[in-house]
């Protein structure tokens, strides 16, 4: 089954991402209309060679019963953490869009194409532009998808395997919103303590001398077998002049690693750890969903 490309995709310069509810009674003329998007995908790509379109449309788990008549066995509502000051809420949307490409005026065609695809049928709830920021940094400054997997193994990761699903991702939405002015406040050596890394030459620091509040050590999980529980991040920087984030993205063949991670990011642990990312940047929006192969797109399911 041939995976959506924006799942796997390598990373590339400009995104949008577009989120809409479906209108009260409109999903037969949705499913109709989703099946064409493999097709304007291909012609996007075609059209405009050198600008490395992929695209990717989700559906989101409260959505996906009134569109298709079977379900990915392991959908679920997004797994909300905490409360409070520190806490990643669940802020369910039924349709997710991801348009990247190495220019921005392909990725804006991209979006005013999916606009019209949907028009008077579903509501525009949010709109992001991603970007790159530097050598593929996120905006505390930090080198973000070191340690993503590379090569054949992304679709390993990322893609269901088998069965009527198989070629379909589960994939993850969280829209965080930085503290600049605190994160901006702590010495080098405070930030580079809260990722495990080092900033300007981006070293990974060895494990025993990671802390257990570090970000990429409360990340990095086995399961009971011992084997990495790993995700496919295609997280990009958006950003104004006044407010700055991140919209981080996971693809997996399952939903339970993101799960795990969030957990282990945002409950305590025995000894009292999370992980301190958390105190310098929240998640205002997050959402669970499937993204499909295309042929279960083109073929609504049937
Ligand atoms: C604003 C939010 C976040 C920021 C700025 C951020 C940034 C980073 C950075 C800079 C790294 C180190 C380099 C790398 O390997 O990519 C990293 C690693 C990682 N992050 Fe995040 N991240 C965020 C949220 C998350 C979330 C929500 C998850 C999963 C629930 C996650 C999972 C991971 C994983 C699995 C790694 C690799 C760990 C390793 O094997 O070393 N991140 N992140």
């Amino acid at each position: 089954m041939t995976a959506q490309a924006g799942i796997c995709a390598e990373p590339n310069l400009h995104a949008y991402y577009l989120f809409f509810n479906i209108q009260p009674g409109c999903q037969s003329e949705v499913r109709e209309k989703l099946k064409a998007v493999p097709a304007l995908w291909e012609e996007l790509k075609q059209t405009y060679p050198e600008a490395a379109f992929s695209g990717l449309v989700a559906i989101g788990n409260e959505a996906w019963d009134g569109l298709y008549p079977r379900r990915p066995n392991e959908l679920t509502a997004f797994p909300a953490q905490g409360d409070g000051d520190r806490s990643a809420p669940e802020t369910p949307v039924d349709l997710f869009f991801q348009l990247r490409a190495d220019r921005l005026d392909v990725a804006y065609i991209a979006a005013q194409r999916v606009m019209a695809l949907l028009a008077s049928l579903a509501e525009l709830k949010d709109e992001r532009q991603g970007f790159r920021y530097l050598d593929c940094r996120d905006m505390t400054g930090f080198v973000d998808g070191t340690e993503n997997p590379e090569g054949e193994h992304r679709a390993e990761v990322a893609l269901v395997a088998e069965g009527p699903f198989a070629g379909g991702s589960y994939v993850h939405v969280q829209r965080y919103h930085h503290r600049m002015a605190r994160w901006q406040k702590l010495s080098l050596t405070s930030q580079e303590k809260i990722y495990g890394r080092t900033k300007a030459d981006n070293i990974e620091f060895a494990s025993a001398d990671k802390a257990p509040t570090a970000h990429t050590k409360r990340t990095s999980l086995k399961d009971a077998a011992g084997n990495s529980m790993e995700i496919l991040r295609q997280s990009m920087p958006w950003g104004s002049a006044t407010e700055q984030g991140l919209v981080f993205i996971s693809c997996c063949s399952t939903p339970l690693h993101f799960t795990r991670m969030l957990e282990s990011m945002y409950q305590e642990d025995e000894a009292g750890n999370f992980d301190h990312l958390t105190l310098f940047t929240r998640p205002e929006t997050g959402a669970a969903f499937f993204a499909p192969s295309e042929a279960w797109l083109e073929r609504a399911g049937e």
